[in-house]
């Protein structure tokens, strides 16, 4: 049995997009929010925790009122594969009449998203929008042709970790988006 080392599995996995064209994405989508959300008054929520690291460099490059609140729900808890989602923290400001920004890392089969638009349009909000810093490429979609409002990068099918994304709970604090070695891709 091999023992897990997150060190070798950062150093044999493959960088898919590097900090800089990461930024240059989230640069974007800060032009295109500033466009439809500046005079909304929104709330940002960062669904934690793979939306930490986007939601805190989004953030400053929105220059307009709005609060930040978050949610903490988690579908694989850690594990490559799972079915529900777990909550683990709802938002704590009054969403009803808002518009809400939902930020998560990554959209995969999309069962997150959609249970989170979910839970928002349930509160009485004003609109929601959902915007994800990577869209995996595949046809599991939750929902046929399900989209983010707004995208960042598409990566391919692949697992992938940094940039608030994790494998096995590591690497989330990765400067980039990483495909794992196809070694050590068990899902
Ligand atoms: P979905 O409900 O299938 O869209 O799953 C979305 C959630 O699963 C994301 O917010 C991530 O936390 C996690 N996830 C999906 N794909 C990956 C991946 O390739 N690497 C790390 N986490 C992932
Ligand atoms: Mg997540």
């Amino acid at each position: 049995m091999t023992l897990f080392d997150p060190s070798a599995i950062y150093q044999r996995s493959e960088c898919l997009f590097s900090e800089a064209q990461i930024t240059a994405a989230i640069e974007k989508m800060a032009a295109a929010i500033t466009l439809q959300f500046s005079d909304k008054n929104p709330i940002v929520i960062s669904i934690l925790n793979g939306g930490l690291i986007l939601t805190g460099q989004l953030l400053t490059l929105l220059n307009f009122p709005l609060q930040v609140d978050y949610l903490h729900a988690s579908r694989y808890q850690n594990k490559m594969r799972g079915e529900s989602l777990h909550w683990l923290a709802y938002p704590k400001l009054d969403l009803k009449n808002r518009h809400i920004l939902l930020v998560d890392d990554i959209l995969d089969e999309g069962y997150t998203l959609v249970a989170v638009k979910e839970y928002c349009l349930n509160q009485q909000v004003a609109s929601v929008q959902t915007l994800v810093l990577a869209d995996k490429k595949h046809q599991r979609k939750a929902q046929e042709n399900l989209k983010a409002d707004f995208t960042g990068l598409e990566v391919p099918d692949r697992f992938v970790f940094g940039y608030g994304l994790d494998y096995q709970g590591y690497w989330r604090n990765a400067p980039g988006i990483f495909a794992l070695h196809k070694d050590d891709d068990k899902s």
